[in-house]
């Protein structure tokens, strides 16, 4: 059994143009000097158990992806495939191009979150091996609240019991004949998800979850290369 990785990296990241590091797609901004992407890219191969990591560009960054893999001396595991005008379509892709067996293990990972640790990739994998599928989720520590959004702003309509909550983080993995099976209902469907668990869910498949922390968030505003500078330093990382 070996185990693939996509790393989605297609997105432009319009949301952080309006901060002070310009408005290059948030995979490409530097975190103490090293992409947001080699992060992402670096926290994968140091597992043992992955087999490929597959990251899923725009054809016009190809190049430049493909000189930080050389640059960074990312070596032979890295693969690059052209991504899509949405985050599914970019996994999609990446997800027709891996030469994989149904039993085989998929993880999906945004590369827009670089902090991710090898522990908790491979507690995922280790997740995936045991239920076929899993993702990495945050429990919710506010109280959730169910709102419907009117012209004067949100009203809430319920509370929903933190204590069945958790925040979808990545990775998110199964077994790569689930995945593609879950994706080619999706496509069949019109469905379009933000996660691959909402693809797997709704073809019937049980998802596990493993704890994640905050630590794994998601690059999206202006501030939050800072934040993820704070992290790193206070954990004596380069
Ligand atoms: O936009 P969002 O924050 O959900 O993006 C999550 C991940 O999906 C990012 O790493 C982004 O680069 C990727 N993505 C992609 N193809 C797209 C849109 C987003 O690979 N068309």
């Amino acid at each position: 059994m070996r185990v693939f990785v996509i790393l989605p990296a297609a997105g432009i990241g319009t949301r952080m143009a309006a901060g002070t590091h310009g408005a290059a797609p948030k995979q490409f901004l530097s975190i103490g000097g090293v992409p947001v992407l080699v992060r992402s890219l670096r926290a994968f191969l140091e597992v043992p158990r992955v087999d490929v990591v597959c990251v899923a560009v725009r054809a016009s960054e190809r190049e430049r992806v493909e000189a930080q893999i050389k640059e960074f001396a990312l070596g032979p595991r890295v693969r690059v495939v052209e991504g899509g005008d949405s985050r599914q379509e970019s996994v999609g892709n990446a997800l027709a191009a891996l030469e994989s067996a149904d039993e085989d293990l998929v993880l999906v990972h945004d590369a827009v979150r670089p902090l991710i640790d090898a522990a908790t990739i491979e507690r995922t994998i280790e997740a995936v091996e045991k239920h076929g599928a899993a993702i990495v989720g945050l429990p919710a520590v506010d109280t959730i609240k169910q709102v419907e959004r009117t012209a004067e702003g949100a009203i809430i309509t319920a509370t929903i019991p933190r204590e069945r909550v958790v925040l979808a983080q990545t990775p998110q993995g199964a077994r790569v004949g689930l995945l593609r099976g879950a994706f080619a209902e999706a496509e069949a469907d019109g469905f379009a998800g933000t996660d691959e668990a909402s693809l797997l869910e709704r073809a019937g498949i049980e998802v596990a979850v493993v704890p994640g922390s905050a630590k794994n968030f998601k690059i999206t505003q202006p501030g939050d290369i800072e934040l993820a500078e704070f992290y790193l330093k206070q954990a004596g990382a380069r």
